[in-house]
């Protein structure tokens, strides 16, 4: 999704900007732009497509300048484009945008009507010519508080000014925004991936606020303009080198890397010598929560519904599931004995992070699961439980859906033990299993060989489904979700018992069906499921456990076995055939896999 940065500086700015413009590529975007500050005129360069053309075509251009922004746009006004990509400027003022303004059609009509030309079909244009406006008449912060004053819906901005030679101007609401400081020269990024390269010290934006960068000082202001001092964060130095190393693609990388994702996040939870689950100043005595509410997108939303199943097998707490976008929107009956857990990887989701700030707002007791720590989400919630992944750049997510399922099922084993819902044996050797999870997951990598072979029977066909019941049922969306975005594949997840139901019509002679029925109590049923779609043509390949019984069923296509494990652990094992499948069948069809089309790594949109 959109990504901004903007550097003031003594030395030449362009390649700087560049450089961290490539850090933002894995959020995914279609367009991308720099606008840079050279004796008194503002100059843009921008293209359509990846940062390289952008790159190329500076290079015929010799843009200077010590002061510049720049940004990827992932197009929402208006089609992928030159003219639509950002900056978008006037002779006076060049500004970034990520984020959507509602009211823009309603400004522009106003604008127009002052004699303000558009050039672009986007509602970012809207700023430029408002600031160019107020500017006639107010000094620049007066401007600047009367523009934001007018914006209605989200944005994060980085704005740059002819006549201010060491200036920019961020400010947010609703889209996240930071700013990072450097010897002699400041920073403005949408994200610390922006900023990582640069500098390991920074500021977060909270919503409503703006502030004025210049490269020997940053200054902070409220929404009334008021002054306000920010707290620098000192950020970690291990992510700063996350390359794809001799993987062709990071979401390789990051699928090989789970076994030792998943070591680094039990690591982090278990007490092996005390054998107990560590999660420290957790702010709520557990008599205080009767029910969980799990929200997400996506993904993440799929790693809630697996722990739905978890948490109503091991506790007793009522559990609910809601997707972000929907729960931000409904009339919602808000309960004090109800935890609200946010899972997100970026903790930047646009629609969990209005959900989250929904349940804020009405003093509700609030955790998120996330995986970059200094996100929004993580923020503005009131306990974070880390995934311990590390960056995850490929769009789409894989290692994080492990993390986020290991750490749901962890709080699940604590709350029950707190609750006394399982008693300490139990506790125990459920400890115990989660020990060798990681060995079983590196075993599950070992699948590789076999989906090679079958994942040629993906590639090219109308349709596919992934069936699975009760654990595996959370799965199989998951591993329908992968194949869809990434081989461009119409895949559908379903409840197996649910087929007979009318998804069973779609079923025809030779359609691949993926059907997810390790040796749980669920086994045997979705066994005779499986039946009533092979006997409609299907061809099915079938995920399951070893066992020493073997599997008894004829005309199954291809079989594939993970190692055995309890039966809360099995999905774990059963998802990385799956997102492999997804790898090769985009790989074999030549997609770009860590960017598929049309699709953000960071949806900060709603
Ligand atoms: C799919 C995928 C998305 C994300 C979703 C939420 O592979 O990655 O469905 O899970 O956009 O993103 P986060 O977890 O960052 O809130």
């Amino acid at each position: 999704m959109c990504g901004i940065v903007g550097i003031t500086s003594n030395k030449q700015v362009t390649s700087t900007i560049i450089n961290s413009l490539k850090k933002l590529e894995y959020r995914g975007y279609d367009s991308a732009g720099i606008a840079t500050l050279n004796n008194g005129f503002i100059n843009e360069v921008k293209c359509e497509g990846r940062v390289d053309t952008l790159e190329k075509n500076l290079s015929q251009t010799n843009l200077k300048g010590t002061i510049g922004i720049g940004h990827v746009r992932w197009a929402t006004h208006g089609i992928p484009s030159t003219i639509n990509a950002h900056p978008h400027s006037s002779e006076k003022v060049s500004v970034v945008h990520n984020g959507i303004i509602e009211n823009s059609t309603i400004l522009k009509k106003y604008l127009i009507k002052k004699g303000h030309i558009f050039k672009s079909q986007t509602d970012t244009e809207v700023i430029v010519h408002l600031i160019t406006e107020y500017l006639k008449k107010n000094n620049l912060k007066k401007s600047i508080l009367k523009m934001l004053k007018k914006l209605h819906g989200s944005f994060a901005l980085g704005i740059i000014f002819k006549d201010q030679p060491d200036l920019i101007i961020g400010a947010r609401r609703g889209s996240p925004l930071a700013v990072g400081y450097g010897p002699n020269e400041n920073y403005l990024g949408s994200d610390s991936y922006a900023l990582k390269s640069m500098t390991n010290k920074i500021s977060y934006l909270n919503d409503g606020e703006f502030c004025i960068i210049k490269k020997d000082q940053i200054e902070f202001f409220d929404s009334n303009g008021k002054k306000i001092n920010k707290k620098i964060l000192q950020l970690s130095s291990t992510e700063n080198n996350y390359d794809k190393g001799e993987y062709k693609h990071y979401m390789a990388k990051e699928i090989e890397e789970q076994p030792l994702t998943i070591k680094n996040c039990v690591n982090e939870y278990i007490d092996k010598i005390n054998s107990n689950i560590n999660i420290f100043n957790f702010p709520w005595k557990s008599e205080e929560i009767n029910s969980i509410l799990l929200i997400g997108c996506g993904t993440a939303y799929h790693s809630c519904l697996m722990a739905k199943y978890w948490f109503e097998q091991i506790t007793t707490l009522n559990v609910n599931v809601d997707i972000a976008s929907e729960f931000r929107y409904r009339k919602n009956n808000f309960k004090k004995d109800t935890m609200y857990i946010f899972v997100s990887q970026s903790g930047e989701t646009a629609d969990t992070y209005a959900a989250l700030d929904l349940c804020n707002k009405n003093n509700m007791k609030t955790c998120s699961v996330v995986n970059v720590v200094e996100s929004s989400i993580a923020r503005e919630s009131k306990f974070v439980l880390p995934i311990h992944c590390g960056p995850e750049i490929g769009v789409a997510s894989t290692k994080a859906f492990l993390g986020q399922m290991l750490v749901l099922y962890i709080l699940c084993l604590k709350l029950s033990y707190m609750r006394k819902d399982i008693n300490k044996k139990k506790y125990l050797e459920k400890i115990n299993s989660l020990l060798s999870l990681s060995k079983l997951v590196k075993l599950s990598l070992e699948t590789e060989s076999k989906i090679q072979l079958v994942c040629s029977s993906f590639v090219n066909i109308k349709g596919c489904m992934f069936l699975g019941r009760g654990y595996s049922f959370p799965i199989a969306l998951e591993g329908a979700l992968k194949l869809k975005e990434l081989a461009y594949v119409h895949a559908e997840g379903y409840p197996a018992g649910e087929m007979k139901h009318g998804p069973l019509a779609l079923i025809e002679e030779g359609m691949p069906v993926v059907v997810l029925a390790p040796r749980d109590h669920y086994y045997k049923k979705t066994m005779s499921n499986m039946q009533e779609v092979i006997a409609r043509g299907a061809k099915v390949l079938l995920i399951t456990n070893k066992n020493k019984d073997e599997v008894h069923s004829e005309n199954i296509w291809e079989k594939i076995e993970v190692e055995n494990t309890s039966e809360d652990l099995l999905p774990f094992l059963i998802t990385i055939p799956l997102q492999k499948l997804a790898y090769h069948s985009a790989n074999k069809k030549g997609y770009d896999i860590d960017k598929p089309r049309n699709l953000a790594k960071s949806v900060t949109v709603e």
